[in-house]
């Protein structure tokens, strides 16, 4: 046996999707960095998000019951991490990025983002000092410039990941294929 450290109960998921939530906001596009991002279900389309009560993006998403998850390319790092050191209470981020709306929809996305997911809650469940939204997508956007033969690029995207040591990191190397790789040993 190995021998192992005792880290306490720390979430060591890795790796964390840095993911920027935008949400319309008394009235205002708002956006917010957040990590504790995940798909609930495949098909149908199902993802869950958690969020501080406090946080001036779940106010537009509890009033409005939309939000867009929004992936950045790793060039874009800087602008990622101050959108998550202010809240829109106190900073107007309507003029952080440049924000563009689905006809009919009330959440902003993103443009300089090379994925735009258009969410709307399906249930909201109250944990601790978070809200879980969880939401059905609506619409999946991929810039066109990100994608190869009408395909999200994984390698091209180059998103943005964070873990619990407080570091963004980029993507490594491709690995294998899922649902493949696994068989030589079987
Ligand atoms: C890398 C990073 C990850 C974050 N992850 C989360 C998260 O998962 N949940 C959350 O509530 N806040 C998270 N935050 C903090 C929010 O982005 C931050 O509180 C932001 O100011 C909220 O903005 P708002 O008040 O305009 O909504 C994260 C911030 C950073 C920089």
């Amino acid at each position: 046996m190995e021998n192992k450290i005792n880290c306490g109960k720390y979430p060591l998921i890795y790796p964390l999707p840095i993911a920027l939530i935008g949400a319309k906001v008394d009235g205002k596009a708002n956006v917010a960095p957040i990590g504790n991002c995940g798909i609930v279900s495949v098909e149908p389309a199902v993802v869950y998000i958690s969020i501080s009560k406090q946080s001036y993006t779940a106010k537009g998403i509890i009033n409005e019951g939309e939000f867009s998850i929004n992936f950045a390319p790793c060039t874009m790092i800087k602008e990622v991490d101050r959108a998550g050191l202010v809240s829109g209470r106190d900073v107007d981020k309507s003029t952080f990025f440049h924000y563009f709306y689905n006809e009919g929809n009330i959440a902003p996305m993103i443009e300089e983002c090379a994925v735009n997911i258009l969410c709307k809650v399906i249930s909201t469940t109250e944990i601790y000092n978070q809200y879980m939204f969880v939401a059905d997508i609506d619409k999946t956007l991929v810039s066109e410039k990100y994608c190869t033969n009408g395909y999200a690029d994984t390698k091209k995207i180059n998103p943005i990941i964070y873990a619990m040591d407080n570091q963004y990191w980029s993507l490594g190397e491709r690995l294998g294929t899922g649902f493949d790789i696994g068989k030589e040993l079987l």
